[in-house]
């Protein structure tokens, strides 16, 4: 038969087969297609679609397999003849119309995570470049990785490893954790108050599940790390934005604001996003307040690995004497983000406490991973690595630097960073940098306007390019780019 479908959106969220799953399915409770009548032929599909004949085979399993369609040997797929009538009926009552709001659905508490969504989509989300925060893959020994998984999945090492694991993590890599931040960091730990979490956005949750309580008013750095924001909003919090000086947190304006916060999540090594670090003096305030007001304080040590010039301080929590300090860190950014492991260092008396968090929500990290990546420390692949990363980071930021101020010295106001992944671009004062963003993202470039990021609007709008996952070509070819949409949206030559 004659079936006109409407074009499958290969750029949405939802895979192909899916939504011709759901049109197919639409136009038979629709009564478009009547029961009996024979579906178009795979071939015709896919010439239609443009789309492979694996995308249509999927859909029509899908719909078989559900009993909308049935195909018949030889013959072809016909809409089932027997659809119940209450099926059929269900859709000329429109569903929508009639559906009650998700809100009167879900909990006051679901509404809240609902509305703190870390990661709405907005137009530069999507992952090209300059997304920030995205370590280079091409770079990634892969080589290394699957020989150390081939080493653990094993009959013998299922024996232990397929079991449900520790919700604190393997004793091998909490031991492997816990030796390098105490090196690296000067974190001052023992293997027992390390926590192997899903990531630092877990480490985030987890601090607002196990320390506050509706209305606690929490610190946050502001511009500051959007999802951590989401945690706390999520969990009923009061956010007090914190503005960032050239020594990162301001602690005075803090404790003006509120005096009486709970919590204050700090990146002190490397504000993000601005960059400042802090320094010692601000440092020995912030853990002074801390302790004589009893304000915790999540650390959150993301990207202090890629340091360029000079020594990187070491981190607030080895100075901290009180137990006021819970310091995260995470593999995202040396290693890959979807590995999904990260590190919480507890403070003794809140060690049990965030295990047993931990252990309702996730229960543990796959413990294959862990392994693995307690053999990648252990045995000297991730300092390797990491030296080879820093390096290559290095040098593009330096060409970033370059491309920018080749070809928008007008434009875009650029500094050296001596640490991170990204470079923060500043606009002309009175550019609003979402429509920047939002043109960038028209032509292939995610670049997210500082306004994302903050929760006061900024005095002055900036982009945030992310240098570290882009090949120099990359980096070469997206500034060119870049520029071009820049000058036609602002209208320079
Ligand atoms: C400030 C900050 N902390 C932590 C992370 C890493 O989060 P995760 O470990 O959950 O991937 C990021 C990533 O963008 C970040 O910007």
């Amino acid at each position: 038969m004659e079936l006109l479908l409407p074009p499958l959106d290969r750029d949405a969220a939802s895979p192909m087969y899916d939504q011709l799953y759901d049109t197919l399915r639409a136009a038979i409770l629709d009564q478009h297609l009547q029961p009996g009548v024979k579906l178009p032929s795979t071939r015709e599909m896919c010439s239609q679609l443009s789309v492979s004949r694996n995308t249509v085979l999927e859909a029509f399993a899908r719909l078989q397999a559900e009993g909308y369609v049935e195909g018949r040997v030889g013959s072809g797929t016909y809409v089932t003849q027997d659809l119940p009538d209450a099926l059929l009926s269900a859709r000329s009552v429109s569903t929508r119309e009639s559906a009650p709001s998700v809100e009167t659905m879900i909990s006051e508490r679901g509404r809240q995570i609902v509305e703190s969504d870390p990661l709405p989509i907005r137009p530069w989300s999507r992952l090209r470049p300059f997304y920030p925060g995205i370590p280079s893959f091409e770079l990634f020994p892969l080589k290394v990785w699957r020989q150390l998984v081939d080493r653990h999945i094993t009959p013998a090492r299922a024996a232990d490893l397929f079991h449900y694991g520790a919700s604190e993590g393997l004793p091998q890599l909490r031991e492997a954790i816990a030796a390098y931040v105490g090196a690296s960091r000067r974190v001052k730990c023992t293997p027992d108050q390390v926590l192997v979490v899903a990531g630092t956005q877990q480490a985030v949750d987890l601090a607002a599940r196990v320390l506050l309580d509706p209305g606690d008013a929490v610190w946050m750095e502001d511009p500051g790390w959007q999802c951590a924001r989401s945690a706390f909003l999520a969990a009923g919090a009061e956010l007090v934005p914190v503005p960032i000086d050239d020594d990162g947190f301001d602690l005075d304006a803090a404790r003006r604001r509120r005096p009486g916060a709970r919590l204050a999540h700090v990146t002190p090594s490397h504000q993000f996003p601005l960059g400042p670090t802090m320094g010692l003096v601000r440092r020995l305030q912030l853990l002074d307040w801390a302790s004589s007001s009893g304000t915790w304080i999540l650390e959150d040590d993301y990207d202090s690995e890629f340091r360029y010039a000079g020594q990187p301080l070491p981190a607030l929590q080895g100075l901290d004497t009180a137990g006021r300090v819970i310091y995260t860190g995470t593999f995202s950014k040396v290693l890959f983000p979807a590995l999904r492991i990260g590190y919480l260092v507890a403070p003794d008396a809140l060690v049990e406490p965030f295990r047993a968090a931990h252990a309702l929500a996730n229960r543990h990290v796959p413990a294959v991973d862990q392994a693995v990546l307690a053999d990648f420390l252990a045995e000297g692949h991730f300092i390797r690595h990491l030296r080879r990363v820093r390096a290559a980071y290095g040098e593009r930021q330096q060409l970033m630097l370059e491309r920018v101020r080749d070809r928008l010295p007008d434009i875009l106001e650029v500094a050296p960073d001596p640490a991170g992944m990204h470079l923060v671009a500043w606009l002309p004062p009175g550019v609003d940098d979402t429509s920047m963003a939002e043109a960038a993202a028209e032509a292939e470039i995610s670049a997210p306007p500082l306004s994302y990021y903050s929760i006061e609007s900024p005095k002055r709008g900036a982009l945030v390019l992310g240098y570290a996952g882009v090949t120099p070509a990359q980096i070469k070819f997206g500034i060119r780019r870049l520029a071009d949409v820049l000058r036609s949206a602002l209208g320079t030559t």
